[in-house]
């Protein structure tokens, strides 16, 4: 009777301690082989998070009480940047192989070019004049964004 009943504690207790192990491990996406992320991918993101970030700050607007604060926030974007064009982007494996080194190329001219526009914008920021520092924010980068993930951003990303 004794081992009975300590075999109906024993089975749940089994089976409970799968259930948790099983939810840990899917909340503890890096112990998941199935969930793995790409490290090129994750870089990617983080720097494009970054970016977005120091644009919704500067797209407020700059003006000389805001100068020292906008400065930094370019500061940001640019060195999240310049971490973003090291990698390799996810959509270059659907490219074909022969047109990869290309793809993978414009990749990072497209994102030196946005690096221009951020370093233009920052000069005219140093030299308070903040209302072309807005035009090429608000203009300039955005259109680099549409046009960058249009070319480069994987589909349904
Ligand atoms: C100019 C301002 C830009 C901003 C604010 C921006 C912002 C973002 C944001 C918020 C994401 C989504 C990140 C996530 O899923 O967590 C993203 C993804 C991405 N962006 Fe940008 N972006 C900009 C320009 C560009 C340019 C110029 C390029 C290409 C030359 C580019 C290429 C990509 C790629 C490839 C992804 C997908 C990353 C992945 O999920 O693998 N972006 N960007």
């Amino acid at each position: 009777m004794q081992r009975l009943r300590s075999k109906s504690v024993l089975i749940p207790s089994i089976a409970l301690a799968a259930v948790a192990a099983t939810s840990w491990l899917s909340l503890h996406a890096g112990a998941s082989p199935a969930a793995a992320v790409d490290p090129a991918e994750a870089a990617i993101k983080a720097a494009m998070s970054q970016m977005n970030d120091a644009l919704k700050v500067l797209g407020k607007g700059v003006t000389a009480e805001t100068k020292v604060a906008a400065l930094d926030e370019l500061t940001k974007f640019e060195t999240a940047l310049i971490a973003a064009k090291a990698q390799v982007p996810a959509s270059a494996e659907k490219v074909d192989e022969k047109k990869r080194a290309a793809f993978v190329a414009d990749y990072r001219k497209t994102l030196l070019e946005t690096l221009k526009i951020a370093c233009d914008a920052e000069a005219a920021i140093a030299d308070g004049k903040y209302k072309d520092a807005e035009k090429l924010i608000n203009n300039k980068l955005s259109a680099q964004k549409s046009a960058g993930h249009g070319k480069f951003k994987p589909e349904g990303m």
